[in-house]
């Protein structure tokens, strides 16, 4: 009933509420036969290739395990080693990949490049991080608040940090999708993309978007608090001016006293203890880092089982 096969998986802007919750549905379907030791081979003989531009621990090791599980593969493709990184086209190579994998994911710098690859491609593409969105990474963690609260319309996620970067956007998205209100808190001149705020603000069903510079008011009753990192791939020349700029913003014991007293805290990781985050927040009982990285396994099956359908 829902026509995701052959789709693109870019930005979740691009699903309906419904495609979405149908995702984390399909997710939590693969996590128990996974978790019960259940073959469920439904992607069998079906091969995903994966280009990574920038570096990767879960994204690439979640994509590949979740392929195999699947009854699939999974090929590991550096911009370092394929002739992209010469300069071959992305049309041509869109093109050419298309010829031999059922699925392509893409890790990059731009997300224009993204957009251009799934132009050429002739199979379904999936946005494995660009420089302004992370939408497997934003279902995961929608995925992991489900668990946790047992639902997520009616929720306030509240996100401290760079607002001008992928996880910021992707959580702006996915939050009007499902019904939850969403508070960024950010520096001045680190403030989320006006149009993704605004399509944001036209999506959302009666829920708040709110966007500030003040993380006390962010943070406010707050039942989700999220960050990320203050230097993102491709930023590390700025990384002396970001510590300077974001040192009003970490989250720590003293900021979360300001959230309910049963908040989750998440971060997609890789995390830097001691600047966006303390030790005893990202180390603490309110953390759900690592059931959050897991679920990018159980997140991304879902949506390679749906776009990828024999
Ligand atoms: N969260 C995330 O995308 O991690 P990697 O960079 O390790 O893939
Ligand atoms: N914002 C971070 C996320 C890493 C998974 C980055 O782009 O480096």
């Amino acid at each position: 009933h829902y026509n995701l096969k052959g789709k693109d998986f870019l930005q979740l802007s691009d699903f309906s509420s419904e495609e979405i919750l149908y995702l984390l549905e399909t997710a939590q379907e693969l996590k128990t036969l996974q978790k019960q030791g259940t073959p469920h081979p439904f992607l069998s003989g079906k091969v995903l290739g994966m280009i990574f531009e920038k570096s990767s621990t879960r994204t690439r090791v979640s994509f590949e395990v979740g392929m195999l599980q699947l009854g699939g593969h999974a090929i590991f493709l550096s911009t370092k080693d394929i002739q992209l990184g010469r300069g071959e086209s992305i049309s041509d190579t869109a093109k050419v990949l298309s010829r031999y994998v059922d699925g392509l994911m893409i890790r990059t710098f731009s997300h224009e490049s993204v957009e251009e690859f799934a132009n050429y491609a002739t199979v379904p593409v999936i946005n494995g991080l660009t420089d302004l969105q992370h939408p497997t990474q934003v279902l995961a963690d929608l995925l992991t608040i489900l668990e946790h609260k047992g639902k997520l319309a009616g929720l306030k996620l509240c996100y401290i940090g760079d607002g001008n970067n992928n996880m910021a956007h992707s959580l702006i998205e996915g939050a009007v999708k499902v019904g939850m209100d969403i508070s960024v808190a950010s520096p001045v001149g680190y403030m989320p993309n006006e149009i993704i705020v605004a399509n944001a603000k036209k999506a959302a069903k009666g829920t708040a978007v709110t966007i500030t510079n003040d993380p006390v008011e962010a943070i406010k009753g707050a039942d989700v608090v999220v960050t990320d990192v203050w230097t993102s791939m491709g930023q590390e020349e700025e990384t002396a001016k970001r510590l300077k700029d974001f040192q009003s913003f970490q989250v720590n014991e003293e900021l979360c006293k300001q959230a309910k007293n049963d908040y989750i805290f998440l971060h997609c990781l890789p995390a830097h203890r001691g600047e966006e985050v303390t030790s005893k927040i990202i180390d603490g009982p309110h953390s759900v880092v690592f059931d959050e990285a897991e679920n990018r396994l159980h997140a991304q099956k879902a949506i390679l089982k749906i776009l990828l359908a024999k």
